[in-house]
């Protein structure tokens, strides 16, 4: 059998709002490789939490449910990628604020980390993978080829997490996105395991002044530049 290790993986790391997500999505879909949200394992696990009563400080009943996550990725008949947990659709319920700021708890704790590792590295299958996350090029793939770390201002995260809320028809206030969303950077960049953190051989690309294609472009550039597509 092939080993995982000949595999290429793109890591897109980075904070919430920094475009990792849509960037990683069409990379994704424009290689036709596999892609990996791994924030969304996070978001997962913080609504099992929720849905079994598990309060967010109790470690190792929340590793067992990060382990036992009954989950499929899957898209629906629009076409549109969805997640069922426990045969439920949840797409919209995991991409809230309240589940994303749960998460970030969540993914404090290693045990926890440490449950969802393994279920990280499966993604990994021919052609390739993209993995988007905080510690894909540090921690999870540490091998891959091409690491990207891509970051934006605060100020531009918040309005493009505002813009986005207000297409989804929901009513956020932009001052309190501002201030849940640097709480959030600073617990995930300093967080004891697998901080969010470029990797040594990560290439930084600040996205505060460049739109989707010009960045999705540099990546693909880099990919054809190490051979790797
Ligand atoms: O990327 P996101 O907003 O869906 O991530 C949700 C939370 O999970 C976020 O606070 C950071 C955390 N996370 C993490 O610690 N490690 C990852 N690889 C992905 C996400």
């Amino acid at each position: 059998m092939l080993g995982t290790s000949l595999v290429p993986v793109i890591t897109v790391d980075g904070p919430g709002g920094s475009g990792k997500g849509t960037i990683s999505r069409l990379l994704a879909q424009k290689l036709e490789w596999h892609l990996l949200d791994s924030g969304a394992l996070y978001r997962l696990t913080a609504l099992a939490a929720l849905r079994n009563g598990v309060k967010l400080n109790r470690e190792s009943e929340l590793a067992v449910l990060a382990r036992d996550l009954n989950v499929v990725f899957t898209v629906n008949q629009e076409g549109e990628p969805s997640i069922l947990l426990d045969g439920t659709d949840v797409t919209l319920d995991v991409r809230s604020e309240a589940c994303g700021e749960s998460a970030s708890k969540v993914a404090a704790l290693q045990s926890v980390r440490e449950a969802l590792l393994q279920k990280q590295r499966d993604f990994r299958a021919l052609p390739g993978l993209v993995a988007d996350g905080r510690d894909m090029g540090t921690v999870v793939f540490p091998d891959a080829p091409l690491k990207i770390f891509l970051t934006a201002s605060l100020q531009e995260r918040a309005l493009r997490r505002h813009e986005q809320l207000k297409a989804q028809g929901v009513n956020a206030n932009l001052s309190s996105l501002l201030h849940d969303l640097s709480e959030r950077d600073a617990r995930d960049a300093h967080r004891a395991v697998s901080p969010l953190r470029p990797a040594d051989d990560a290439v930084e690309i600040d996205s505060s002044k460049l739109d989707i294609p010009t960045v999705l472009d540099r990546i693909l550039r880099l990919a054809i530049e190490r051979n790797i597509v």
